[in-house]
């Protein structure tokens, strides 16, 4: 009864992994669902498809790796950061879970800087600017526009934590996840009770909140029976999925930097003490290392840009009124590999879903600019890897600015799987590139926590210690270095010259 159970409920589908205590990987399987966007720039899903996406992963990665329920010590659950589930006090889902990448509260975020003193006075409190995505600006959209459904609220949870209710039946969070709410005073790992009180709202509508390897408790007879595993299993705190897959990527020291490339993109570092851009533009968030903190950069559309690429563009009508695809991502990249580096003169912006690093600009729109008839298919995949890439080139300048040190990049994320967009990241950034040995991402990381809750390793530190590895290097070429560095500024170009443009309501 040793064997450890990874769960990340992400934004297109749930993940599972089976793992032993020494960090190995036995069986991965994943569950998808749809998400919807009733309007531009709104994202919403359904709390039970996290559900039914979590039975069916976490069975068939125990099918997978051959375990009996009695097997599995313990569960760490990660997931998609800042959505907002609202329950009732029965525990009913009020509405659709507002996500991470939901673009509608942009009113919210000034009556909340406006309650807290402006913005420099509630980067004090919660070492954060308010953000349309964060959790707190949901609910208080929530109040201001569907006042029938505030009036029934009685908690507020975030995804992965939604998970842990049906798992467990309590109301828990921990501290990196809790970061993302906009609500914690991140340099105590505690809820802030004065921003609470200027926002009037109630301190019971959180969970309690403790540390990420912490057990919150144990699975109920219901949850047991539903996934395949006994009511002695344990459920740890956990992680928001930036700090679950940093976990997984071993970056628990300063020095290095992961680079996630998912449906959002994440630049990823660890940090003693907490550390601040005094424009906001990073998030200084608690890590999942008790005790330590961390600062990232987070685009909205990453591996998001190329499947709205292969979603809207390459599909073709099929029975039942479906769509399929036409081309696979391993299809599309490889078309993009044929064409020259700078997709000759092809750009791509990819705020399709706004942008936060660095610009913190809920109403911010993509653009593919400089398009002939000599471009075809694979100049714009090209265009949108480059792209995605140089808006992650964005947040490593900040942090090189902060003068934070970074040595090498850990890749991770879907993206990372592919050794041409490796190649693109060693020679955009400048620094080289890490493969990881074992590339499951948050739900690893997660994994990870949960044998430290299990008692098979004293802290995070040790677990990564013992478990976690690089593969191959990738170096930067100088030749496409060059070009790359010549075409970044052009790419900076690109927002300020159409914002003015953009549609800000
Ligand atoms: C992080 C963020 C995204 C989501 C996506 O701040 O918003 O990375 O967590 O899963």
């Amino acid at each position: 009864m040793s064997h450890l159970i990874g769960i990340d409920v992400g934004t297109s589908g749930t993940k599972a992994i089976a793992m032993t205590p020494a960090g190995k990987i036995l069986a991965a399987a994943s569950a998808g669902y749809p998400c919807q966007h009733p309007r531009p720039l709104w994202s919403e899903q359904d709390p039970e498809d996290w559900w039914q996406g979590t039975v069916k992963a976490v069975r068939a990665a125990m099918k997978g790796a051959g375990l009996k329920p009695g097997d599995v010590a313990a569960i760490g659950l990660s997931g998609q950061m800042h959505g907002s589930v609202f329950l009732d006090k029965e525990g009913r889902v009020i509405r659709p879970a507002l996500l991470w990448n939901d673009q509608r509260t942009a009113a919210e975020c000034e009556e909340i800087e406006r309650r807290a003193g402006g913005r420099k006075a509630l980067i004090k409190l919660v070492a954060n600017p308010a953000l349309t995505g964060f959790q707190a600006p949901k609910v208080l959209w929530l109040r201001n526009h569907e006042p029938r459904h505030f009036a029934k609220l009685a908690k507020v949870l975030l995804p992965k934590d939604e998970i842990r209710r049906r798992l467990t039946g309590d109301y828990a969070t921990e501290v990196s996840d809790a970061s993302g709410t906009l609500l914690l005073d991140v340099v105590k790992r505690q809820w802030s009770k004065p921003l609470l009180a200027k926002l009037e709202l109630e301190a019971d509508l959180l969970p309690r909140c403790v540390e990420s390897e912490e057990v919150t408790g144990t699975l109920t007879p219901e949850a047991a029976k539903q996934l395949g595993l006994t009511t002695a299993c344990k459920v740890v705190g956990g992680a928001g999925d930036c700090a679950a897959g940093a976990v997984g990527t071993g970056i628990v020291a300063s020095g290095l930097m992961a680079s996630s490339l998912g449906t959002s993109g994440v630049m990823f570092v660890h940090s003693d003490q907490p550390q601040f851009d005094p424009q906001g533009r990073l998030h200084t968030f608690c890590h999942a290392v008790r005790g330590k903190w961390h600062m990232m950069g987070v685009i909205l559309s990453a591996g998001g840009s190329l499947s709205w690429f292969q979603d809207a563009l390459c599909t073709v009508a099929a029975a039942g009124g479906k769509r399929k695809a036409v081309a696979t991502f391993d299809q599309l990249v490889s078309e993009a590999a044929a064409t020259p580096t700078g997709a000759e003169g092809l750009q791509f912006r990819p705020y399709l879903a706004g942008e936060r690093t660095p610009h913190l600009d809920p109403h911010a729109r993509g653009a593919l600019v400089g398009l002939t008839l000599a471009h075809g298919r694979g100049h714009v995949v090209r265009a949108i890897l480059e792209g995605v890439t140089y808006a992650l080139r964005d947040s490593l300048a900040l942090f090189e600015q902060l003068g934070v040190p970074v040595s090498g990049v850990r890749a991770t994320g879907g993206g990372a799987k592919s050794p041409f967009w490796r190649q693109m990241q060693a020679d955009i950034f400048g620094k080289k590139v890490f493969a990881m040995a074992a590339d499951e991402g948050p739900a690893y990381g997660v994994a990870l926590l949960a044998a430290v809750g299990a008692g098979e390793y004293k802290s995070i530190e040790e677990a990564c210690k013992a478990t976690v590895k690089t593969t191959e290097e990738t170096k930067p070429d100088a030749k496409a270095r060059k070009a790359y560095d010549e075409a970044f500024p052009k790419f900076h170009r690109l927002y300020p010259a159409s914002r003015g443009s953009f549609p800000r309501s």
